[in-house]
């Protein structure tokens, strides 16, 4: 089960409520390999003032991290970060949990929740540098459309979530999806698309923005193009108040 790639049938459908995507409360269980670094967020998932240990000054969440292979390489390139993976499925939150844990890192955690449900009600204002969404299910059939991650209210939703400067980092290989992101944020009066930015992380290396993720590797040696994109959240205030990244 933790091995096998995404399903329709991997979701309950009772997270899904007129056609949108909503899950809390589902039943979910426990991994004792996973420890402390598995948080199970059920009907009321803990805020992420409360997930972050103190002393930590920056904080990304990546939404639907999979297996978790970029929280994994976050949290060993970015130390002084605190990573949240939020995962939709327990069972590859608990697997990707269960390697955080014994990579003996501490800034890291996964939580089983809907990751636009705990933007939308855990996550105070500005509390985020970035967040993160890599290879977000398609949902190509025109009725499970409402079930994509990226609907109208996304920018505003992460627009709060993130301080002046922070970014939304994103990766598909789906063209028709691709194109509906960036009309939705490309419209977004908090977020301007940032190229130097995307130049800057790839150069970085594994870790820092977009790579390495399960379904990065599983694309590229399929030959699919990839296409990334970062968008900056801009000041709040208006453009006097424009801070440089
Ligand atoms: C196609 S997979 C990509 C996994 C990983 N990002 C990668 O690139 O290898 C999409 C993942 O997002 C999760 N997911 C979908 N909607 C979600 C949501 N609203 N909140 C949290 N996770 C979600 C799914 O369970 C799945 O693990």
């Amino acid at each position: 089960m933790a091995d096998a790639e995404p399903t329709e049938k991997t979701y309950n459908p009772r997270m899904h409520s007129g056609g949108k995507l909503s899950f809390r409360g589902r039943q979910q269980d426990g991994d004792d390999d996973a420890g402390e670094f598995l948080v199970i967020g059920g009907d009321d998932p803990p805020p992420l003032a409360l997930l972050v240990p103190t002393g930590f000054r920056h904080v990304e969440i990546e939404i639907g991290p999979g297996k978790g292979a970029f929280v994994l390489a976050a949290t060993e390139a970015k130390p002084d970060t605190f990573v949240l993976g939020i995962e939709a499925a327990p069972a590859y939150a608990s697997l990707a949990a269960t390697k955080l844990r014994k990579s003996g890192r501490d800034n890291g955690r996964f939580l089983v929740d809907n990751g636009k449900l705990f933007l939308t009600d855990r996550v105070d204002d500005a509390a985020l540098d970035a967040v993160h969404v890599y290879f977000p299910d398609p949902w190509p059939k025109r009725r499970h459309a409402g079930r994509r991650f990226f609907t109208e209210d996304v920018p505003g939703i992460v627009a709060r979530t993130l301080r002046d400067g922070g970014y939304l980092y994103v990766a598909t290989d789906n063209a028709v999806y691709a194109g509906q992101i960036v009309r939705v944020l490309g419209h977004a009066e908090d977020f301007v698309r940032d190229e130097a930015e995307e130049r800057r992380v790839r150069a970085l290396g594994a870790g820092h923005a977009f790579s390495p993720t399960n379904f990065e590797r599983k694309y590229i040696e399929e030959g699919r193009v990839i296409r990334r994109y970062a968008f900056r959240r801009l000041a709040r205030g208006g453009a006097a108040a424009e801070v440089a990244p």
